[in-house]
């Protein structure tokens, strides 16, 4: 048999109800805050997310799904939405026509990551990223936007831990710093960190070994290092947050995965999904656009796992949608009248009427038992004495009641059923 890639997943019928309303107040969020959708293709240029997102990070160096189109370009799958933002930007020079660009997206995503509960190789994305300006109320906007979404999603096991990078001179001031403490405990590293120690430093923070771990506990924090610019910014990212009322930690460790981050970085985790816990992050990247050859426009960010999310309702029960309801399922009583039902389910759908009828030829309990599994609110039965004498019997499912409607008159028909 056939199966689907490992990490990946089918979403099937039933289970998009829940996608949908999840998507519903996301996008009526993003709404509230004038964040504008954008969407960027599946695949760029390997060279955009190496450069972006930085060749050292676990992401561009074993994660990506790359491989080399029919003319010698190596693509990607994108493993992440910032860098195609940012490209599209400067690409569609939007800066120009705006200072301040505020986008939001919903996508997939693709990284080739040991698969387990909350962690996929294709899974999903809502995110936003605002570019073009560095008032700290945007970073605070960005954790606001985040929190008010699981808050709305009916989340409560949630914590939002927050921390700056600062500036990069004070990162790479700081660098030095750690290298010079870590330089002390080499021998007793990891080898994963041992690695570190020369690509990205900063990482062995979010080592899950234990011996790395008793290391970094008492390693000297790059918050204790921020030049007075990074401590204002961040400073007046608290007060927002505060004023919001926001529930934040600081949490000096948090580092995150990708190179482009200045300032502020933040992360929601959840007490409800295990070992997979964020369930978003992000922060701001005033050295992206530059980066990727675009004007020096400071940036900032998030992204959200959608099955991760989805996963924390399930745990906590939240977010119970039930399936859409069809509004009539017709019950053809014999094949000759198979024509006269279709037709009529025509007209009906056409005129915004959900409507389902037998393709099957089943007989009348059978399809009376398939308008009770469609949920159907009313059946319409075709056939018999009635329908000798120009008859319909429309049944109204809630109550059992049964009317007769003439077969010829459709606004009758529909005046019963009182749909939208
Ligand atoms: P990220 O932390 O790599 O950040 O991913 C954001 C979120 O995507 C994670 O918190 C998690 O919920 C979800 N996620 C990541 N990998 C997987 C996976 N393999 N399976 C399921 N869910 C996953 C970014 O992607 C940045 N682009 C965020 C950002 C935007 N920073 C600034 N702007």
């Amino acid at each position: 048999m056939i199966k689907a890639i490992t990490g990946t997943k089918d979403i099937l019928p039933e289970e998009i109800y829940r996608w949908r309303e999840l998507e519903k107040i996301v996008i009526d969020t993003f709404r509230n805050y004038n964040y504008r959708e954008i969407r960027t293709p599946i695949f760029e240029e390997t060279k955009l997310f190496a450069r972006g997102i930085g060749e050292s990070t676990d992401i561009v160096s074993k994660e990506m799904y790359t491989f080399l189109d029919r003319s010698g370009t190596s693509i990607t799958l994108k493993p992440e939405m910032t860098a195609s933002v940012v490209r599209a930007l400067i690409e569609h020079s939007l800066y120009k026509k705006q200072s301040l660009n505020k986008f939001f997206y919903i996508s997939p995503m693709f990284r080739q990551e040991r698969p387990q509960a909350g962690r996929l190789r294709q899974f999903h994305q809502f995110g936003a990223e605002a570019i073009g300006s560095n008032s700290p109320y945007l970073d605070a906007e960005m954790i606001i936007i985040a929190y008010s979404i699981l808050k709305k999603l009916g989340l409560r096991n949630l914590t939002v831990k927050i921390n700056s990078l600062g500036i990069p001179q004070s990162r790479e001031n700081y660098k030095k710093i750690l290298r010079d403490y870590l330089n002390k405990h080499f021998n007793n590293l990891s080898n994963e960190s041992k690695k570190r120690f020369e690509s990205n430093i900063l990482r062995i923070f979010d080592s899950k070994e234990e011996q790395d771990q008793k290391i970094m506990a008492n390693a000297p924090l790059l918050i204790e290092y921020l030049d007075d610019e990074s401590l204002e910014h961040f400073e007046n990212v608290k007060k927002a947050l505060l004023k919001a009322q926001v529930p934040f930690e600081i949490d000096a460790k948090l580092v995150r995965g990708l190179d482009y981050y200045t300032h502020t970085t933040f992360e929601i985790t959840s007490a409800s999904v295990g070992a997979q816990s964020a369930l978003c992050g992000g922060g701001r990247y005033n050295g992206l656009s530059k980066e990727l050859e675009g004007p020096d426009l400071p940036g900032v960010g998030f992204a959200a796992g959608i099955e991760r999310i989805l996963l924390a309702c399930e745990n906590e029960k939240t977010l119970n949608i039930e399936e859409e309801k069809i509004d009539l399922f017709i019950v053809t009583l014999e094949k000759d009248l198979n024509d006269f039902a279709f037709n009529l389910a025509y007209r009906l759908r056409e005129l915004n009427v959900s409507v389902e009828l037998d393709y099957l030829d089943r007989s009348l309990k059978a399809q009376m038992r398939e308008a009770n599994k469609l949920n159907s609110r009313f059946t319409l039965i075709v056939g018999g004495e009635e329908f000798k004498n120009n008859l319909l019997v429309l049944k109204d499912m809630s109550n059992g009641q049964q009317i007769n409607v003439p077969a010829d008159d459709i606004n009758k028909l529909i005046s019963y059923i009182k749909v939208k």
